[in-house]
Parts: structure tokens; sequence; C-alpha cells
């Protein structure tokens, strides 16, 4: 039911490296991570990259949204000073280079579809779904990474896009109609925040038989109580308190 890592780095590193750079990646790796989550967004030429926000100001200095940006205006800003001086420097990451870096140091991925606006839904789903299944032709199983998405939209159009591209349902809450929802998608996990999970909702989703996955647990404790709950993994931003291994 979850045949992938169970303790995924957060947005790359956690909060120890600049997020959704190949710093971040880097970090992982120093402290024994070997999978990650992080978010994908396209600029408005349609380039692929590794962003959380919608928006410069707290990771990339000056303002401006993504989707009115294009890839040559973002590719020199300053994305890692932000964080700490010891990493200014760093740069922005495309979809292709993450993928690159992830492959060739084997840093299994979860790849969550963070489309920068509502309408441009379908089109990012389509776009990181061609993209990663592109690097993982001719693989299968479990070397393959979860697609995920808050947008139900996206992760359609990525099921279109790549049917063989397993999909997690990305939720805050989680809604009355999760199973349908999963059904629809053909996803393999539910991925939603612990802090809304009860032992009878994860009891539901593991007797439906889906993968239950949980974002973002950062003490071990709680990483305990919601393991007896039957959640299969988590991405915590704390791979310096978490052992890559604990579970
Ligand atoms: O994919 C889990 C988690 O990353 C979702 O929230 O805002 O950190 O992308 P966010
Ligand atoms: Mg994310």
């Amino acid at each position: 039911m979850w045949p992938y890592p169970r303790i995924l780095a957060h947005r790359g590193g956690g909060t120890l490296a600049p997020e959704n750079t190949l710093a971040g990646f880097r970090c992982g790796l120093e402290h024994g991570y070997r999978a990650a989550e992080f978010d994908v967004m396209l600029t408005r030429d349609e380039v692929p990259i590794l962003m959380h926000d919608p928006q410069r100001g707290r990771t990339l200095p000056g303002a401006g949204k993504i989707a009115e940006s294009d890839w040559a205006e973002l590719r020199d800003l300053e994305a890692g000073a932000w964080l700490d001086a010891r990493f200014a420097g760093e740069r922005l990451c495309t979809l292709e280079q993450g993928l690159d870096f992830c492959l060739a140091e084997g840093i299994w991925m979860n790849v969550e579809i963070k489309p920068a606006a509502a309408e441009f839904a379908r089109r990012t789903g389509e776009l990181t779904a061609q993209a990663v299944a592109r690097r993982f032709a001719g693989k299968s199983g479990a070397a393959l990474p979860v697609l995920s998405s808050f947008s139900f939209e996206a992760l359609l159009a990525a099921k279109e896009a790549a049917p063989a591209l397993p999909r997690g349902y990305l939720v805050d809450v989680i809604p009355e109609d999760w199973q349908a929802r999963l059904e629809q998608l053909q996803a393999v996990a539910l991925h939603t925040n612990h802090k809304h999970l009860t032992p009878s909702l994860a009891a539901a989703v593991k007797t439906a038989g889906y993968g239950l996955f949980c974002y973002t647990v950062n003490d071990m404790a709680r990483a305990e109580e919601i393991r007896q709950w039957g959640v299969d993994a988590f991405c915590t931003d704390r791979i310096d308190l978490i052992a890559a291994d604990a579970w």
C-alpha cells in the first residue's frame, strides 16, 4: 500500500536550508535523507520551477506574481539569502534540474503540483506530469515519484497526461467525499494535514485500501502517535530532529 520511503524532507531540506532549492536537497542528503517533497509552479512562459509562494517577497527579493513573470526574470534572483547569509548565491531550481539532481543522488520524490493561480491548474498538472514521465520512462513501481496536489483539477490533468504516475490527493481537512475523489483520480494515497487527522478517519482511509501521508510533522512523539493510527509516511521540516530511517 506504501512501497515508498516513509519519512521525507519537506520542501527539499525542511527549514534547515532554503526551500525548494538544490541547497535544500543537499542539506537533506547531509542529514541522511534520500526522500523529499517539493512544490512545482509554472512561470508565465510555462517553465515548471520549484516554488512554494505564488509571489516574490518571502523567498525571493522584490515583488510580483510568479504567474506574471517569465523564467528569464526569475532565474538570476537570489533564492537563498532570505534564510541565512551562508546560502547567498543560491538560485531557483527548475523542475528539470530538480528531477536530474534527485535522480542522480537517489532521492525519491513527492512532487507537489502547486498552480500559481486557479486558471493555471490544468496546465500545471499537465506539464509537471509530462516532465516527470519523460524522466521516468521505462520505470515502474516504488521508483516512481508520487504526484500530489491540493488542486483536484491539476491532478486530473496529471492523470490524463501521465496515467502511469501514482497520484496522492492532498487536502488540509479531509472532505466528506474523499473516497469518491480518490476513486476519480485513481489515486494511490490521501495526503493530509496531521493536525486535522483523527484515528477514525485514518482507519477509514486505510480500510479503503489507500496510502495515508501526513504533512508536516516536526516531532517524533507526534510521528509515533499517528503511526499508531495507521499513517504510512510523512514529511518533516525538522530533518535535524527526526532521523530519516526512524520508521
Ligand atoms: O505536500 C505537503 C505539504 O507540502 C503541503 O503544504 O504549503 O507546505 O506545500 P505546503
Ligand atoms: Mg508542498
